[in-house]
């Protein structure tokens, strides 16, 4: 509603109020986006940053057969950067293609899309529309080329992968892992406060996605967990909200799946607990 009334009003204020110049510039001042003293969607002040790993992403999805992971990809992936802010969209802020122009191979890299039915860009704009202009609120993330920019640093700076290897914790089908010891290599990277994230495939639990938990500014952890609490969940449309996802539970153990481009929903063919 806010995408279609919001001009209208706007164009009607300075229709009604040709003399007021300072209303006007007031009231167009307003509509610009991200203006955090007057956007009550401004108001967030934790974020999550969502990391994935392709292989048990594709067994979280509605519609596995859908999921398709490109040869390139062999870790894990960015999901979004999402403001927690429960209550609605923010802004509608269109994004195009020549935004992220400059971005585009890294994002490919480290942002692609899983589903064969969406582009990558489909997927990079569905996360700006929805997440995205939220965090336009904050002066480093307004704009879609900040937003991006901001997410791959930050994909950067959490190497998951290197730090579990570095731990000997690497994917595998025989080997599954508590979530203790997964906390204790992660936490010291990503705060006390990241979430390690599983979904189920028949009696076993596989990991598919870490949440970190992040300030407004950015700096690992948040001073009001309970925020986190009303976080919208993931995705834009059905087919990207993972169906079964759940923090790991912490008595049992959990798999770590390897890659599997070829089949990627049945990455321990031999022996695969997952049928499709
Ligand atoms: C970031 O925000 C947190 C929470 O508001 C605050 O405690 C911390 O000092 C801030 N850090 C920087 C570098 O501004």
């Amino acid at each position: 509603m806010r995408c279609s009334l919001l001009p209208l009003l706007v164009a009607l204020k300075l229709l009604l109020l040709p003399d007021q110049t300072n209303t006007q510039e007031v009231h167009l001042e307003d509509y610009k986006y991200g203006h955090p003293e007057n956007n009550e969607f401004c108001s967030w002040r934790c974020l999550h940053f969502t990391l994935q790993w392709p292989a048990g992403f594709c067994l979280s999805l509605d519609t596995p057969p859908l999921c398709q992971i490109p040869q390139t990809v062999n870790d894990w992936t960015i999901h979004g950067l999402w403001p927690l802010w429960a209550e609605g969209r923010c802004d509608c802020w269109p994004m195009f293609q020549s935004d992220v122009e400059e971005l585009e191979a890294q994002l490919e890299e480290h942002w692609p899309s899983f589903l064969k039915t969406k582009s990558s860009f489909q997927f990079w704009r569905a996360e700006w529309q929805k997440h995205g202009a939220c965090a336009a609120c904050v002066e480093g993330m307004n704009s879609p080329l900040r937003y991006f920019q901001i997410s791959l640093k930050l994909r950067q700076k959490f190497d998951i992968q290197k730090l579990l290897e570095d731990a000997g914790i690497t994917p595998s089908c025989d080997r599954p892992y508590k979530v203790r010891e997964v906390h204790q290599v992660l936490a010291p990277h990503l705060g006390d406060k990241h979430e390690i994230q599983c979904v189920q495939m028949e009696d076993k639990e596989a990991w598919f996605q870490v949440k970190v938990l992040l300030s407004r500014n950015l700096t690992i952890g948040c001073d009001h967990p309970g925020d986190a609490a009303g976080a919208p969940e993931p995705g834009s449309g059905p087919t990207w909200r993972p169906s079964h996802g759940h923090p790991c539970p912490p008595d049992v153990p959990f798999y770590y799946l390897p890659i599997d481009h070829q089949q990627p929903l049945q990455p321990c063919s031999c022996c695969s607990p997952i049928n499709n």
